[in-house]
């Protein structure tokens, strides 16, 4: 019972994730969180990565999908794709490593926010260097200045969640990611959901997707 979230960014796939991982015992596989780590230690993997995602730019396809087919085990099942594919030439890789890895996906679902929320939740965003939960200046404070609820970590902005980096990843959001709408509409899986609820009303539409 696999599952591709897509959506803009800030959308809220990565706050859902962290629901279906907790309460259902998924297992996430974010490309985005993959990448940070490779930039945390600093492999030429990372140096690479770095260098597209300061400016809000997508990583190569083949770069990610090499990165995907690495984490991806054969007979692996309820699977949360977060954050990829981002492109039709990932969502076309994905059904090739799906298929080469005995997998099927059962739906992707589009979670649909309006820009001007995405703007205000991810330049409010805050996440923590050690552990990686989310929190958000208004909707989600931590209890304690800077520090992480879960682990005590040091709360910080990521790089991309400046202003000026926002309104790039919206722009290559348009151009590359919402295409698979189309995609995943073809293939009889596309389902979409209103992002723009609560947190736990998003989050019981997921479920009774699946
Ligand atoms: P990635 O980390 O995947 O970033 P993203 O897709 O831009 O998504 P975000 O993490 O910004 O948002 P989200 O939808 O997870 O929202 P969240 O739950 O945190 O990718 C970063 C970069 O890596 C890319 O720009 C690219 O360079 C590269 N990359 C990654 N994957 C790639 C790929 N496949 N191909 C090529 N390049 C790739 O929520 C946001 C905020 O809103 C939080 O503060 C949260 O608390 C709040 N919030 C969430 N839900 C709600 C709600 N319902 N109500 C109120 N507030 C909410």
């Amino acid at each position: 019972m696999s599952l591709v979230l897509f959506g803009p960014p800030g959308a809220g796939k990565g706050t859902q994730s962290a629901l279906l991982v907790e309460r259902l015992n998924m297992q996430q596989i974010s490309t985005g969180d993959l990448l940070r780590n490779s930039i945390k230690k600093q492999t030429d993997l990372g140096k690479l990565a770095q260098s597209y995602m300061d400016k809000g730019e997508l990583v190569p396809d083949q770069v990610v999908i090499d990165m995907v087919n690495e984490v991806l085990k054969t007979g692996q099942d309820n699977i949360i794709f977060d954050g990829f594919p981002r492109t039709v030439a990932q969502a076309k890789a994905l059904d090739d490593l799906l298929v080469q890895k005995n997998l099927s996906l059962r739906k992707a679902i589009f979670i649909k926010v309006p820009n001007k929320v995405l703007i205000n939740r991810l330049s409010g965003r805050r996440v923590c260097s050690s552990c990686g939960a989310v929190f958000h200046i208004e909707s989600k404070p931590t209890k304690v200045a800077d520090k992480c609820d879960n682990c005590g970590g040091n709360v910080i902005q990521r790089n991309d969640d400046k202003v000026e980096v926002i309104e790039n990843r919206l722009k290559v959001y348009d151009e590359f990611t919402s295409p698979l709408k189309n995609f995943y509409l073809a293939a009889g899986k596309y389902i979409e959901i209103e992002g723009e609820l609560p947190t736990e009303e998003v989050y019981s539409k997921i479920k009774k997707v699946l």
